[in-house]
C-alpha cells in the first residue's frame, strides 16, 4: 500500500491557495483567543491535560497524570469519576445562579415524522437514574457489558448515561447493521442486556429493529434481558406478531414507571471501561476498540469547548448517528459535558423533501452544525434550490468530518450553508483516538479548504515515512507521537492485535493510524484516505476482508476480491471482483443474489455497487491478490506495475471485461 499514489490529486490540492481567517467578530467572542496555547501544550500537555480534567467533576482526585508503558497508558492514575454525573448532575446541581442549567434544554429531539421532544437537564438527570435503576433490578453491575441497538431517540442517550452512571459498559451497534452484525458483537462482547426499540423511522419507512434483533437472540446465549422502546406509544404490533418474549423481554417504559427516581452514581475508575465500539480493521473480524473514562472525557470536553466554540445560547447540531464515535463524542459526552443544548434527529435529509435539514435548521435556530463531507456533496448535487428554502441565518460555525473534504465542497459548504460568515472546522480523528486530532480551532485557525490544518494543542501528530522519519515537506503515514487522554486503550479481549495493528509500524511508542497524509510548508495536514485494507464509503468504515467474507459465504462464490473505487458522493464505492464455483454461470440474478447477501451479513451500507464475475484474480507469486491493480481497473486507470504478479495475463483479460462491460 502506498500512501503515495493519489498524487495527482494532492498536487492539485496543495495549490489550493484560497486561505480564510476567523472573522473578526467570531474571533472576538471565541472561547480561545490564545495562539500561544500550542506552545505552552506541547512544552508541557500533561499539565495542559490535566488543566481541563480538573475542570471535570472528580469523586476522588488522581495521584499520576500519565502512567506510559508503551503501548499502555494510564490517564489519571487512581482518579475516580463517573461519566453520567459530568454529563448530568453537575448541570443540574452545581452550576446554580444566572448560569443554572437545571432547566435549559439538554436534548432537542425530532422524529422523522415530526413528532418532538426536550428534555431539560433536570428531565435528562430524572430519566438517567431511573434507567440506571432499571439496569441495577435487572442485575446489571459494574464492568458487565449492555449491548444498544436503536433508532435516533432521545432514549438512546439515556441508555448509555444510564449505564455509564452504574459502570456498565456500553456497545452501541449502529441500527443500519444486519442481525448477524448485531450478533456477533453482542457475542464478542457477551453482553447480558440488550436495548432496541420495536422500530425506527427512516425514509417513510418502519425499520424493525426488534425483528432484526430478535434474529440475533436466537445466537446470544449471554442476553438475560432485551428492553423494548415503544417508539409510538400504544401502538405497538410486537405482541400479536409473536416478537415479544415474556420473561425476557421489557418494555422500556413500564421499567421506568416502577423503578426510583435517584441512582447512586458508582464510583468509577478513570480507567475503568466506559465503552466498547465496534469498527472495521484490516481483518474480516471488527475489533471493539475500548475506551475509559476519565482520559476520554476529558478529551471530548476540552475539544468540544475549543472546535466547536459552545455557548450557553447555542443549538449545537452534529448529524451523525449514534452508532458512530462521532455520535458517542460529539452528540453525547462532549456536549452534554459542556452543558450544550443537543439537537438531534432521527431520519433522512430527503424525507419528507431535500430541505429537511435546512428547515430544522431554522425551526431550532441551530447555530453549530457538524456533518460529513458525503452529506454535503450530497446536498451540492441536490441544489441550492432547496438551501434556500429556509433561513439559515442562526448558523455561526460549521464543522466537516469522517473523510477528507474536497476543496469544491469545502467551499460550497462555507457559501451556501455558512453564508460566508461562519468559520469551516474540518477535524480529523478515528474511534480510536476518542476525539478531535487535526482541527482547527475557529477563532485562531486560518483555514485553507480541504486541509484538517494542525494538531490540538496538546496533540502530538506528525507525517512519517517507511522508516519512521519525520516527513516535514511532503507525503507519508500519520502518526501520533505521544500519548493522548482519549485514546483506545486496547481492543476487547485482543491485546495482541492492538500492540500489532497500531503500535508496531515504527516501535511501542507510536501510533500507526492507517492514514495518509501530506504536509505544506505551513506544517497544514492534507489527509489521502486510508493506507490499509480499510475503505470509507459515504463516511462509514468498511473493512475489504469484511465485505469479501461476507461474499465468499455466498454458496455460488469460490473467491472474491473487494476494492474501494473513488465515487463522486460517496467517497469510495465498493467493487467486488468475484470468482465463482465450477457449476455456476454469471447473471443478473446471481450479481443481486450476492448483494443481497453482503447486506444481510453486514447491513444495507457494504452493499457493493458493482459486481464483476472473472475466471480468475490477479495474485503475487506467493497468493496474495494485488488490490491496488484492481482499483486501477475500477477506476478506469493505467495498470500500475504488473511485475509481480504469478500470471499477467490474468490482470490484461480483467481490464478488458472491466472496460466492455462498462461500455456496454
Ligand atoms: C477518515 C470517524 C480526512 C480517516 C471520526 C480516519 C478523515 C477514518 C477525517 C476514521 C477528516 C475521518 N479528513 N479523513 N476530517 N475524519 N477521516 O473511525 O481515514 O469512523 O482514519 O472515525 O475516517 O473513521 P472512524
Amino acid at each position: 500500500m502506498n500512501p503515495l499514489n493519489q498524487d495527482q490529486n494532492l498536487e492539485v490540492l496543495l495549490q489550493e491557495n484560497r486561505r480564510f481567517l476567523p472573522p473578526s467578530s467570531f474571533q472576538k467572542s471565541a472561547n480561545l483567543h490564545d495562539f500561544e496555547i500550542y506552545e505552552k501544550a506541547a512544552n508541557d500537555p500533561e499539565t495542559f491535560w490535566a488543566g481541563w480534567a480538573r475542570k471535570l467533576d472528580w469523586m476522588q482526585p488522581w495521584k499520576k497524570v500519565l502512567e506510559w508503558k508503551p503501548p499502555h497508558a494510564k490517564w489519571f492514575v487512581d482518579g475516580k469519576i463517573n461519566a453520567s454525573v459530568n454529563c448530568v448532575d453537575r448541570h443540574v446541581f452545581q452550576d446554580a445562579g444566572p448560569n443554572a442549567k437545571r432547566n435549559k434544554a439538554a436534548i432537542i429531539w425530532e422524529g422523522e415524522p415530526g413528532d418532538t421532544r426536550t428534555l431539560t437537564y433536570f428531565d435528562l438527570y430524572r430519566e438517567v437514574n431511573q434507567f440506571a435503576n432499571v439496569l441495577r433490578k435487572l442485575g446489571v453491575k459494574k464492568g458487565d457489558r449492555v449491548a444498544i441497538y436503536m433508532p435516533l431517540v432521545p432514549e438512546l442517550m439515556v441508555a448509555c448515561l444510564g449505564c455509564a452512571r452504574i459502570g456498565a459498559v456500553h456497545s452501541v451497534v449502529f441500527g443500519g447493521f444486519s442481525a448477524e452484525a448485531l450478533r456477533d458483537r453482542i457475542q464478542d462482547a457477551e453482553a447480558k442486556v440488550l436495548i432496541t426499540a420495536d422500530f425506527g423511522w427512516r425514509r417513510g419507512q418502519k425499520i424493525s429493529l426488534k425483528k432484526m434483533a430478535d434474529q440475533a437472540l436466537a445466537e446470544t446465549p449471554t442476553i438475560q434481558h432485551v428492553i423494548v422502546v415503544e417508539r409510538e406509544r400504544g401502538h405497538s404490533t410486537l405482541h400479536n406478531e409473536g416478537h415479544f418474549k415474556e420473561g425476557r423481554d421489557h418494555w422500556w417504559h413500564e421499567l421506568m414507571a416502577q423503578s426510583p427516581a435517584y441512582a447512586e452514581p458508582e464510583e468509577t475508575d478513570a480507567e475503568d471501561m466506559l465503552f466498547i465500539l465496534y469498527t472495521s480493521g484490516t481483518t474480516g473480524k471488527p475489533k471493539g476498540i475500548v475506551h475509559t473514562t476519565g482520559g476520554y472525557l476529558t478529551g471530548v470536553y476540552a475539544t468540544t469547548q475549543w472546535v466547536f466554540d459552545l455557548k450557553d445560547q447555542d443549538v449545537y447540531w452534529c448529524t451523525a448517528d449514534i452508532g458512530w464515535i462521532t455520535g458517542h463524542s460529539y452528540v453525547i459526552y462532549g456536549p452534554l459535558s459542556n452543558g450544550a443544548t443537543v439537537f438531534i434527529y432521527e431520519g433522512a435529509p430527503d424525507y419528507p423533501d431535500k430541505d429537511r435539514f435546512w428547515k430544522l435548521i431554522e425551526k431550532y435556530g441551530v447555530s453549530v452544525f457538524y456533518t460529513a463531507p458525503t452529506a454535503i456533496r450530497t446536498f451540492m448535487k441536490w441544489g441550492v434550490d432547496w438551501t434556500k428554502r429556509a433561513d439559515l441565518s442562526s448558523l455561526r460555525l460549521l464543522g466537516s468530518v469522517g473523510e477528507p473534504i474536497n476543496p469544491e465542497a469545502w467551499m460550497w459548504y462555507h457559501e451556501h450553508i455558512g453564508g460566508k460568515r461562519c468559520p469551516v472546522v474540518d477535524t480529523w480523528w478515528q474511534t480510536e483516538t476518542g476525539s478531535i486530532m487535526i482541527t482547527p480551532l475557529p477563532g485562531i485557525t486560518t483555514t485553507k479548504p480541504g486541509s484538517a490544518t494542525v494538531a490540538f494543542p496538546g496533540i502530538s501528530a506528525e507525517v512519517l515515512n517507511e522508516k519512521g522519519e519525520r516527513v516535514e515537506n511532503g507525503g507519508g503515514y500519520v502518526a501520533i507521537t505521544k500519548p493522548w487522554p482519549s485514546m483506545l486503550r486496547t481492543l476487547y479481549k485482543d491485546d495482541a492485535r492492538y500492540v500489532k495493528t497500531y503500535w508496531s509500524k515504527w516501535g511501542k511508542d507510536i501510533y500507526f493510524a492507517g492514514d495518509g497524509a501530506r504536509r505544506d510548508d505551513d506544517g497544514y495536514f492534507w489527509f489521502m484516505g486510508r493506507v490499509d485494507d480499510v475503505m470509507n464509503v459515504a463516511g462509514h468504515r468498511i473493512g475489504t476482508m469484511e465485505v469479501e467474507s461476507a461474499i465468499v459465504d455466498h454458496p455460488s462464490v469460490a473467491e472474491s476480491a473487494v476494492v474501494g473505487k473513488n465515487h463522486e458522493i460517496k467517497g469510495q464505492a465498493i467493487i467486488a471482483f468475484v470468482t465463482l464455483k465450477e457449476g455456476f454461470t454469471p447473471s443478473e440474478d446471481l450479481v443481486k443474489e450476492i448483494k443481497n447477501h453482503v447486506v444481510k451479513k453486514i447491513g444495507s451500507l457494504a452493499r457493493p455497487e458493482d459486481i464483476l464475475f472473472s475466471a480468475d484474480l490477479p495474485k503475487t507469486r506467493s497468493g496474495k491478490i494485488m488490490r491496488r491493480l484492481l482499483r486501477d481497473i475500477a477506476e478506469g486507470k493505467a495498470l500500475g506495475d504488473t511485475t509481480t504478479l504469478a500470471d499477467p495475463a490474468v490482470i490484461q483479460r480483467l481490464k478488458a471485461q472491466y472496460e466492455e462491460s462498462e461500455g456496454g
